[in-house]
């Protein structure tokens, strides 16, 4: 078993610690943003502006981070975000990242782009006991047979959600991975669609010839619907209008994500969108989050906010990178342990009593006092 390297305190430590153990060309993957990042930037800085107003003196006994999602008991509300190619972090890649979610209880969403394949990751969260929900990502592929064959074995292989991303019809303007000459090393792939035949539209088609092969529609959501039994969230929603529509359609949870500033530059912070999707939906249906999360209190001001839970993206590549499994596990820890110092402080004994109460309203004070 790998060691815990010394002096990770924080999440900002295990950044800072993998920026020089991995190379140029997976850093630029890993950690970079579309274009000019600036939604990579506000993703983060939206949490920092956010103040909390905590309350004191309440009673905090028999305090707990416990949740229930998709009729599911939940530990507590942190989950992995879907995330490609996670062998090149470490030799172990997802299979790592299945033993740290397990064994903190934490959700694990695995990408289609996953470097192992969908079964052993399976396979490795199923041992254990009080294991976090086990869902899988899926970009609906230019062959719908071949899609509908990748569900399927998903729903085999044990898999409880399938968690449509529909934000990336195409891939975003990534500058940092081209000044890096980003290329996936030998021995790296997405093995979940090995044997994929190419699309109709070929490399040199163009852009809207290979989107309108690849990318899904409400139609195709429908057809999704009608393929699986299992409950479909999707990913990558931001506008209030697309929320309601997807309530309509009865899919089961949403995730407000902008995917990690890594697709459309220039979309708000999720922390700014989160309100107008709750008011939107008006609590028909869940709402998860991601983007920046960095601190036991980002995943605080984001329940406030209106989340039934967060996923957590690059900084579990980067405890991978650090230290296998045992890195990932020690940042899930840290989120877990720093979410309940937040709450104690906030005089939050659960996630129930967490409420935009908890927030100071900058914009209405200043307003007031002018
Ligand atoms: C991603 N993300 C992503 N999302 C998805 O639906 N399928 C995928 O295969 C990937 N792959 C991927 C790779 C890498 C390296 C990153 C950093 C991200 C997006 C991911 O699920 C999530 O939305 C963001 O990463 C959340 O933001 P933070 O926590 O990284 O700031
Ligand atoms: C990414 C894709 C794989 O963000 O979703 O790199």
């Amino acid at each position: 078993m790998e060691a815990l390297p010394p002096g990770l305190i924080n999440l900002a430590d295990h950044e800072a610690l993998a920026r020089t153990r991995l190379d140029d060309s997976a850093w630029a993957y890993f950690s970079g943003g579309a274009a000019d990042e600036i939604t990579l930037r506000a993703n983060r800085s939206a949490w920092d502006q956010l103040l909390l107003l905590p309350r004191v003196l309440r009673p905090l006994a028999g305090g707990h981070t416990r949740i229930e999602l998709l009729g599911r008991p939940l530990s507590h509300p942190l989950l992995v975000a879907p995330m490609a190619y996670q062998r090149m972090a470490h030799p172990d890649g997802e299979v790592a990242t299945a033993h740290a979610a397990a064994s903190q209880e934490a959700g694990l969403v695995l990408s289609t782009q996953s470097s192992v394949a969908l079964e052993t990751v399976a396979q490795v969260a199923g041992a254990y006991a009080d294991r976090g929900p086990l869902w899988f990502q899926l970009y609906l592929q230019h062959d719908l047979g071949f899609t509908r064959e990748l569900v399927q074995r998903a729903e085999a292989a044990g898999y409880e959600a399938l968690v449509l991303s529909v934000d990336a019809p195409a891939s975003g303007a990534r500058d940092r991975e081209r000044r890096a000459g980003f290329k996936l090393p030998a021995g790296v792939s997405a093995v979940n669609l090995a044997g994929l035949g190419p699309p109709c539209a070929g490399p040199d088609a163009k852009l809207f010839e290979r989107v309108s092969a690849h990318g899904a529609t409400w139609a195709d959501v429908q057809w999704l619907r009608s393929v699986t039994r299992l409950p479909i969230v999707l990913k990558g929603v931001l506008h209030p209008q697309d929320a309601r529509q997807a309530a309509a359609l009865q899919v089961a949870a949403l995730i407000v994500s902008n995917h990690g500033g890594r697709t459309l530059d220039t979309t708000p912070a999720t922390a700014a969108v989160l309100p107008r999707i709750a008011q939107a939906v008006a609590g028909d249906l869940p709402l998860l989050l991601d983007g920046g999360i960095r601190r036991g209190t980002d995943v605080l001001k984001a329940i406030a906010l209106g989340a039934r839970a967060v996923l957590i993206g690059r900084p579990c590549v980067y405890g991978l990178a650090n230290a296998g499994a045992l890195g990932v596990a020690h940042v899930l820890r840290l989120l877990r342990d720093e979410l309940e110092i937040a709450m104690a402080l906030s005089g939050c004994a659960t996630l129930d009593q967490v409420s935009p109460e908890l927030l100071f309203d900058q914009t209405a004070d200043f307003l007031q006092g002018h």
